[in-house]
């Protein structure tokens, strides 16, 4: 474990939240504010582990503390969010966020609902905290430094980063808030932490007390997400998930819900496309790809189940089972056709979590099609455009044609000018027209 120190501390921060970070300590220490880094930030600093959150506990009597502090910090151009029921605030600014928080108990008035909170101390704080693990803080401002410069814990959490333990605060950690089940397995997955007998004890009882049922979708969902998201920290999430499914939360979350063991392959290659992308994806959302992989291999009705029981509902719903009830097709198609023009106008149409969730699934020789594609063919610039088309008396759906016969002509290394473009889209106007009705016309045979 390392050692700590403010230097080496501030050396393993995430290096573009540094200034933000500096505003909000010089603020503290002007109001002479006792503000702490706290939980996961101090967790992974001392594991060694690549810290990636900035999160601050602002120690009040008045759960403001955070959101004042954050609104006389943020330089002109970051943007304040402020939780005034939950005393936090975020800064935001150029893709960097900073949390604040201020030091609070909890109480849950049902399992599984939202903590009532109300002020507290640092030491309130860490114990309010799901594993002792995270239940440690660092002081950043002078006022928190007063007493010592060393990290502050609740009772045994150093000793379990230790020894690599995740273990529960308290025996209703999990029936207070369920989501804890699946921080537990991503973060002993991640971090290489053995769970104790007390926390596994404290997940049975919340499973025997059935409270897994009264989650939200969002909030699961939310968790789901981190879960996938973390593969670029390391995190595996097939390992994750079937760490869920070993414990029954899985089947707690909605009946009938698994890992299937023909998942888990895809799902790991998943994780390490996450972590080392083997392509430049603009809009890539993970979690989706990772939902087509692993309900795949479930019956339909627990697939549209468990997308409700997750909250993804309307059309992206409905995309991930289209996308699943297509996939077999898709791949024996890929397999089969023949050419660069081929395989673009296969995949042209698919959003870029299906291609990932094609490239999981699919065998080496798919694999390389797909990355031919992902990295060199689909950015390339067909040599005519629509408009070009039009130009030379083309019009209807026959442009749509004739640029999709241009494309695959020229990806296959059939043509490469404007000008041999426009002879094959002459071509193919000419042959639409003495086509019979009903008969499709494209440059050349497709296959599959
Ligand atoms: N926390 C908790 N119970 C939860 C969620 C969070 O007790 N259901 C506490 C944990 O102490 C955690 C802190 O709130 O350290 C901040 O939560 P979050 O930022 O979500 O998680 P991190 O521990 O920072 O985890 P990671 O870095 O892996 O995202």
């Amino acid at each position: 474990m390392k050692k700590a120190g403010a230097e080496a501390l501030r050396r393993a921060l995430p290096e573009a939240a540094l200034p933000l970070l500096d505003a909000v300590v010089r603020e503290a220490d002007r109001r002479r504010a006792s503000v702490w880094l706290v939980g996961g930030p101090v967790r992974d600093w001392l594991l060694g582990v690549a810290v990636r959150d900035v999160d601050l506990l602002v120690v009040g009597d008045d759960l403001a503390a955070a959101g004042d502090l954050a609104e006389r910090a943020a330089p002109d151009g970051v943007r304040v969010v402020r939780h005034p029921r939950f005393g936090t605030a975020e800064l935001h600014h150029q893709g960097v966020v900073i949390e604040l928080a201020t030091s609070r108990r909890e109480t849950y008035a049902q399992a599984g609902a939202l903590p009532s909170v109300s002020p507290g101390t640092l030491d309130d704080d860490l114990a309010r905290r799901d594993f002792g693990a995270n239940a440690l803080a660092f002081p950043l401002s002078k006022t928190a430094r007063a007493n010592d410069n060393r990290v502050v814990e609740a009772d045994g959490a150093l000793r379990d980063l230790e020894a690599r333990r995740l273990r529960v605060q308290h025996s209703g950690s999990f029936r207070d808030d369920p989501t804890r089940a699946l921080r537990a397995a991503r973060l002993a997955q991640r971090l290489g932490l053995s769970v104790t007998r007390s926390t596994h004890a404290a997940l049975r009882d919340a499973l025997r007390a059935g409270v897994f049922g009264v989650v939200s979708g969002e909030r699961l969902r939310r968790e789901f997400v981190k879960l996938i998201d973390d593969a670029a920290i390391g995190g595996d999430p097939s390992r994750a998930l079937r760490l869920l499914d070993d414990w029954h939360v899985l089947g707690a979350l909605e009946p009938g819900l698994c890992l299937d063991r023909s998942a888990v392959v895809p799902l790991r290659r998943l994780g390490r496309a996450i972590a080392t992308p083997p392509w430049k994806s603009l809009r890539h959302r993970p979690w989706r790809a990772a939902l087509l992989l692993w309900l795949a291999p479930l019956p339909s009705g627990l697939r549209k189940r468990v997308l409700e029981r997750l909250a993804v509902r309307g059309e992206v719903a409905r995309s991930i089972t289209v996308a699943i009830r297509q996939r077999d097709a898709r791949l024996g198609a890929l397999a089969r056709v023949r050419g660069r023009g081929a395989v673009d106008s296969l995949l042209g149409p698919l959003d870029e979590e299906e291609l990932h969730a094609l490239y999981a699934v699919g065998e080496p020789k798919l694999r390389r099609r797909i990355l031919r594609y992902a990295t060199e063919d689909r950015t390339r610039r067909t040599p005519a455009s629509g408009r070009d088309l039009v130009e030379i008396g083309l019009s209807g759906p026959v442009v749509g044609r004739a640029l999709e016969g241009i494309r695959e002509a020229f990806l296959d290394g059939g043509l490469s000018s404007r000008d041999e473009a426009l002879v094959l889209a002459r071509e193919i106007g000419r042959r639409s027209r003495t086509a019979k009705p009903g008969r499709r016309v494209v440059g050349r045979k497709r296959q599959g």
